[in-house]
């Protein structure tokens, strides 16, 4: 039963918040009568020396102890004796304790994983910066279509990391909410101050249902799914960085820093950072998943199944806490080969848009357009040449429309600066998208 019940080895991370909503309750308490100036000075003493000692490990869960706040509560007894220590406990109850302190550690732990997301974009901006006019093949179905800008695809990496950073920060605004003086469920008889403590430990307020404060974690499952999120955002990044480092891309050679060897075959270099961070993103969508498990038909208020509420959510932040440098380390270091992605960027008749579209400005209907551009595909492979190596003929016999002044959109670098609508990936636009991706990342 003790075994089971316990949960020491891994709720000791809130250990500081304990200490410090703690100090915070002594307040209210002295507030409301139930402790007289002398008593509060001791206690806040005594909670000061815990805090040192859980700090330096002087003071540790204990065998006996069943969980964080029972081992700290014997700490404060051991350091101000029985009859001052065992007055904390008035008004407070773990229910409430545990939800508030989570909460705590959550909000501090999503800006630490925002910190690590901006260097992510960063380093994606910095490779943009670093090749504004680099050109590679666009794809969709992972099938040739239109030549892009480099710089264009890297931040359409950025983009969604830096939404996934204001999904924090909303996440944080609801999140801000402090379920201390709810008791156990019911609110607390004593006159204590709930808005009190809530301003004490940072929150915007306290909650309006002590019911709903000690029982929901949705606030958990919301801040799971975020991380879950992010870690499926980065793996898609992960996946372009594997292909684009083979042979048959040869985009990119990692740097040696950020990839290993093999231990039998000399010549290898993998990107294991990431390979990890694509199979992270599946532990972390595992953690959401059990987590709403946990949760789902869980009777109000209170059941002891809400402790299983927390090592998802610690694994989730640790997992991305060790990916986030290594992945803003690999991408900065990313050494880009613009010559061979340029070669490639036409391969595969990425050019045929282009065709039908000059058709479309000289008034033709798309739908014809369209049709004739094929054509011209079909030719062009049919001779093993380039679109832009048909000859006068052989494009006026496809469309009389087709002169030979079709050929001034036929190379990567028009059909790149023809795409000047907002959003699009000629060079200004793209520049645009830089400047303003890096404002935006520098507000936050
Ligand atoms: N350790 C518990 C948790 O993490 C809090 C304690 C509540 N226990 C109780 N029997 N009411 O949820």
């Amino acid at each position: 039963m003790a075994a089971l019940s316990r949960s020491t080895q891994f709720d000791w991370v809130l250990a500081p918040y304990d200490v410090r909503a703690s100090r915070a309750h002594a307040k209210v308490l002295h507030r409301a009568g139930l402790l007289d100036g002398g008593e509060l000075a001791a206690m806040q003493d005594g909670l000061d020396r815990l805090a040192v000692d859980v700090a330096s490990g002087v003071f540790v869960p204990a065998e006996t102890d069943e969980d964080v706040h029972g081992a700290l509560e014997r700490g404060l007894i051991e350091r101000v004796g029985p009859d001052l220590g065992g007055r904390l406990r008035a008004g407070r109850s773990r229910n409430d304790q545990v939800a508030t302190l989570f909460r705590m550690w959550l909000r501090d732990a999503v800006r630490r994983v925002g910190a690590g997301l901006l260097d992510v974009v960063d380093a994606l901006a910095g490779q943009a910066a670093a090749h504004p006019d680099a050109v590679m093949p666009g794809k969709t179905h992972l099938q040739a279509a239109q030549p892009v800008l480099l710089p264009h695809h890297l931040l359409a990496h950025a983009h969604p990391l830096l939404r996934d950073i204001d999904r924090l920060q909303d996440f944080d605004r609801r999140t801000a909410v402090s379920p201390y003086g709810s008791g156990a469920l019911a609110g607390s008889s004593l006159g204590l101050d709930p808005d009190a403590i809530a301003a004490d430990l940072g929150f915007a307020t306290a909650a309006a249902n002590s019911i709903d404060a000690t029982s929901a974690r949705d606030f958990a499952a919301e801040a799971a799914f975020v991380l879950a999120l992010i870690a499926v955002d980065l793996s898609r990044l992960a996946e372009d960085v594997i292909a684009w480092s083979t042979p048959e891309f040869g985009y990119v050679t990692l740097a040696d820093a950020w990839s290993t060897g093999s231990s039998i075959m000399p010549q290898k270099k993998n990107p294991d950072v990431a390979e990890l961070t694509r199979g992270k993103a599946g532990r972390l969508i595992g953690n959401l998943a059990g987590l709403l498990a946990t949760l789902k038909a869980q009777p109000l208020a209170y059941n002891r199944d809400l402790q299983e509420d927390k090592e998802p959510l610690f694994d989730s932040v640790a997992q991305l806490e060790l990916l986030l440098p290594a992945l803003a380390g690999m991408v900065g270091t990313l050494e880009f080969h613009t010559d061979r992605m340029a070669e490639l960027a036409p391969a595969g008749f990425t050019l045929a848009t282009d065709i039908a579209e000059w058709l479309v400005r000289a008034g033709v209907p798309f739908r014809v357009s369209h049709e004739a551009a094929g054509a011209c595909v079909r030719v062009a492979e049919a001779r093993g040449v380039g679109l832009a190596e048909l000859t006068d003929d052989e494009f006026a016999a496809i469309d009389p429309a087709l002169t030979p002044a079709v050929r001034d959109v036929l190379t990567v670098r028009g059909s790149i600066a023809s795409r000047d609508a907002r959003g699009g990936t000629a060079e200004v636009r793209v520049a645009e998208q830089l400047a303003a991706v890096r404002r935006v990342a520098g507000s936050l």
